[in-house]
C-alpha cells in the first residue's frame, strides 16, 4: 500500500539527513522539494532573469525540466539533463530559491511536479508546505523545530565538510533567520506546522535519534494497515 511521509520545518533543521535515511529504511522513494526551488532559482539565475520578474519567469517555465535520477544509491537532481545537485547547496541559491518560491506561478508548477510523482510512488517528501499543501492528506506529518544558534553551527560544519569557504557562522546565522523570516511570512504556502504534525524540536538530537523517532511512528502506522 502507498503512503506518505511529510516532513516540514525551517532550514538546517534537520529534515534531510532525517528524510534521506527513512526513505532509505523503508525503501520508499525521498523527495527534496528544496532542492526543486533551488534547482529552478538557479535556472533564473543562470539566464540572468530578476528573481522578481514573475511574468518572465512564467514565460519561461516550459523551459524549465526538473528531474530526480538515483546515481549509485544517491539521489541526484536534474536541470534539463545537466547535474545541478552540488551547484545549488550555496548560500546565493538557498536565498534566491527562497525568494522564488514567493511567486505563486513557481509554486504551482512545482506542486504540480510533486504531487504527480506522489500519485505514483510511497515517499518521504521534505519541505516547508508538505504537510499543509502538497499532501494535506499526508498519513504522517512532522514539524521539525531548531535552535537558530545549532542550525547556523550545523550548517556551518556541513559547508566546511563540503570545502565551501568564504562564509563565517555570524553571516550564516543572518541569513538563516532572513530565510526563515520570508519562508514564515510570505502569502502563499508559507512555512507553517499543519494541525495533525508531530512536532519534534531536534535542537538537543543527534541524526539517529531523529530519525529513530520517524521510524517509530512509521512503525506505528504500518501496523495499522
Ligand atoms: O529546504 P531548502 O533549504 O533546500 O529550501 C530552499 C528554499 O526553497 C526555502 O528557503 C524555501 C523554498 N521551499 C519552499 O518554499 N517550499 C518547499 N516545500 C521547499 C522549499
Amino acid at each position: 500500500m502507498k503512503f506518505i511521509i511529510a516532513i516540514d520545518g525551517p532550514a538546517a533543521s534537520g529534515k534531510t539527513t532525517t528524510a534521506k535515511n527513512v526513505a532509505k529504511k523503508l525503501k520508499i522513494l525521498y523527495l527534496d522539494t528544496g532542492a526543486m526551488y533551488r534547482a529552478f532559482a538557479y535556472f533564473v539565475l543562470s539566464n540572468n532573469i530578476n528573481l522578481e520578474d514573475e511574468k518572465k519567469i512564467d514565460g519561461m517555465i516550459k523551459q524549465v525540466r526538473i528531474d530526480f535520477k538515483n546515481i549509485n544509491g544517491e539521489i541526484r537532481i536534474f536541470l534539463n539533463g545537466e547535474d545541478v545537485s552540488d551547484k545549488i547547496r550555496n548560500e546565493k541559491i538557498s536565498q534566491a530559491a527562497s525568494k522564488i518560491s514567493t511567486l505563486p506561478v513557481v509554486r504551482d508548477h512545482l506542486v504540480k511536479l510533486q504531487r504527480e510523482l506522489g500519485k505514483k510512488y510511497s515517499l518521504v517528501a521534505e519541505g516547508r508546505d508538505i504537510g499543509t499543501v502538497v499532501f494535506p492528506k499526508a498519513d504522517l506529518k512532522f514539524f521539525f523545530e531548531c535552535s537558530v544558534d545549532e542550525r547556523a553551527k550545523r550548517r556551518y560544519k556541513e559547508y566546511l565538510e563540503k570545502n565551501i569557504t568564504g562564509i563565517d557562522l555570524e553571516s550564516l546565522k543572518k541569513e538563516i533567520i532572513e530565510r526563515d523570516d520570508r519562508d514564515r511570512n510570505r502569502l502563499i504556502a508559507p512555512l507553517r506546522m499543519a494541525d495533525d504534525a508531530i512536532l519534534i524540536d531536534t535542537t538537543n538530537l543527534t541524526k539517529e535519534e531523529q530519525i529513530d523517532l520517524v521510524i517509530k511512528e512509521a512503525k506505528k502506522f504500518k501496523d495499522r494497515l
